[in-house]
């Protein structure tokens, strides 16, 4: 599939059919594919957790405004935005600078300089980690449905739900923001959708000031 095909077709789809499973090799493919995009400092502050089981999917549902397509789809995926995910002695902190001194691209007497930046630019204030958090696990999430949709499959992302609430029920600890939820599977060709929505012109998105 063309990528303009992707972007031009990839719809938030609010029915999907509950009787066409999403393979686990499948949805490793998206996943792995979506890991690809780019993150600050190459840290990758995401994670997922998969649903599948029927009764784990009502309990989100529930507390998810009640939306249908949390239960109706054969997947949905809680999407975790780690607010630590910069931090010096963190597991993929330390892993990510091992990486680099491996690939030649840092030396091991940079190690404080790197913690040090980490620190400067994402740590300073719950402000600068929610968004570190926040906007390199959007790209991730933006990806995952994009992903989706060029193997085939359809998605619809969610952040009408109750955060606490989902935190609580699946044991979600602190250091974790859900930025959203994704629900995963096969458009219900029996349902229509709404025709495309708007959106802002190359005009609109353009400011000076
Ligand atoms: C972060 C995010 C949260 C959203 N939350 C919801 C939601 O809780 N319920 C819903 O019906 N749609 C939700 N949407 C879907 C948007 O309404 C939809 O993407 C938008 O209207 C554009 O439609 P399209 O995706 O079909 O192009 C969400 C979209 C995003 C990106």
């Amino acid at each position: 599939m063309d990528f303009k095909d992707v972007v031009n077709e990839r719809r938030a789809v609010n029915f999907f059919d509950s009787n066409k499973p999403v393979s686990d090799q499948l949805l490793r493919e998206m996943v792995e594919m979506a890991a690809k995009v780019p993150s600050s400092f190459n840290l990758q502050p995401w994670s997922v957790m998969i649903l599948r089981d029927p009764e784990e999917k009502m309990r989100l549902r529930k507390l998810a405004w009640d939306q249908p397509k949390v239960s109706e789809a054969p997947v949905v995926l809680i999407v975790l935005a780690d607010r630590d995910g910069w931090k010096k002695g963190h597991p993929f902190v330390e892993k990510n600078f091992k990486e680099m001194v491996k690939a030649g691209s840092m030396s091991e007497v940079q190690y404080d300089w790197f913690t040090g930046a980490c620190q400067g630019l994402y740590g300073e204030s719950p402000d600068k980690q929610q968004a570190f958090a926040c906007k390199n696990t959007g790209f991730f999430a933006m990806a995952l449905m994009f992903a989706a949709k060029s193997l085939g499959l359809d998605t619809h992302p969610m952040d009408g739900f109750d955060h606490e609430g989902v935190r609580d029920a699946f044991k979600i600890p602190k250091n974790y923001w859900v930025p959203l939820l994704l629900a995963v599977g096969y458009f219900d060709r029996t349902k229509t959708l709404h025709p495309p929505k708007w959106r802002k012109t190359f005009e609109e998105i353009v400011v000076s000031f």
